[in-house]
């Protein structure tokens, strides 16, 4: 089961809208290597997972990870939609995916940056711990090489703090997956660590993550469950030699930034204010105010 939070795991600012931006970012969303990949890569192979109670701390880790992507998949979501928010649709069609004005009200897709919906072809759960595991790894690898890639190509403020987020999140994945297989097999593969190289400290919006130790933090996603995970992401990080910890509860997030009615894309009506007067109506009926009235107290 999983439990939701209406939380974000990292602040993204707004900015000017920024529709080839946007496109771009998609790349994070429904690329081969973007956050739909590593969530259902590892949500897939804990369904198939067998021998789960013997080798309990191996299941865990890539269960709790799995958890932890659903929120990376809501933060790239939250960017895209920020980022077209006051977007004119001509200039969406124009500059950017045009799907996001015309399929869309200003919105994420499950798409990549080209526009190509995400598939199941990019899932491989092949049953075989250490083989998946090494897919792991270099889905990892490559998911990072392709958020710094995007961070180079877009300037927008909520692309930047969320590749900043990304980044430091997926270098420590790689690291639990990467001490995985060394405990299973004895190859050491954080000695290839980081690969690709990356400098998180130089860049400033990985800052804040690294200084309160996200980098060295698998969070549990779970009020109860995956305690075991820690028999495995454990022992020194091989970059920067601190102490890997486990630790619960995850941080409490950051409130989703204001989507406001986007009325030249029907979104979430041609005529947001009657929908919103039936909204408050109902709120009302239900002993939950009207939180118009709130904002303006
Ligand atoms: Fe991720």
């Amino acid at each position: 089961m999983i439990l939701r939070y209406d939380r974000l795991g990292v602040e993204i600012p707004s900015g000017d809208p920024d529709p080839a931006g946007a496109m771009a970012v998609q790349e994070l969303m429904g690329g081969r290597f973007g956050e739909m990949s590593t969530l259902m890569n590892y949500t897939f192979q804990s369904f198939s997972f067998r021998g789960r109670k013997e080798l309990r701390p191996f299941y865990d880790l890539i269960a709790n990870i799995a958890a932890e992507e659903y929120g990376h998949i809501e933060a790239v979501g939250a960017t895209i939609t920020t980022m077209l928010t006051g977007a004119n649709p001509r200039d969406i069609v124009a500059n950017g995916n045009p799907a996001h004005a015309l399929k869309s009200g200003k919105g994420v897709l499950p798409v990549d940056s080209g526009g190509a919906p995400w598939t199941g072809d990019y899932v491989f759960s092949s049953g075989d711990l250490v083989e998946d595991l090494t897919h792991n790894y270099f889905l990892e690898t490559g998911a990072r090489n392709g958020k710094l890639k995007v961070y180079e190509a877009v300037d927008h403020p909520a692309a930047r703090a969320l590749t900043g987020y990304l980044l430091v999140r997926g270098g420590v994945h790689q690291v639990a997956y990467a001490r995985a297989l060394e405990l299973l097999t004895g190859v050491n593969l954080t000695k290839a660590f980081p690969m690709p190289r990356i400098a998180t400290d130089k860049i400033p919006e990985c800052r804040p993550h690294l200084h309160r130790g996200s980098h060295r933090t698998l969070y549990r996603f779970t009020p109860d469950d995956y305690r075991e995970l820690g028999a495995v992401f454990k022992g020194a990080h091989p970059e920067t030699g601190e102490e890997l910890r486990v630790e619960h509860p995850a941080p409490d997030g950051f409130a989703w930034p204001e989507a406001p009615p986007q009325p030249d894309v029907f979104a979430p009506d041609y005529a947001p204010d009657e929908i919103a007067e039936i909204a408050a109506r109902l709120r009302r009926q239900a002993g939950f105010g009207d939180p118009r009235a709130r904002r303006a107290a």
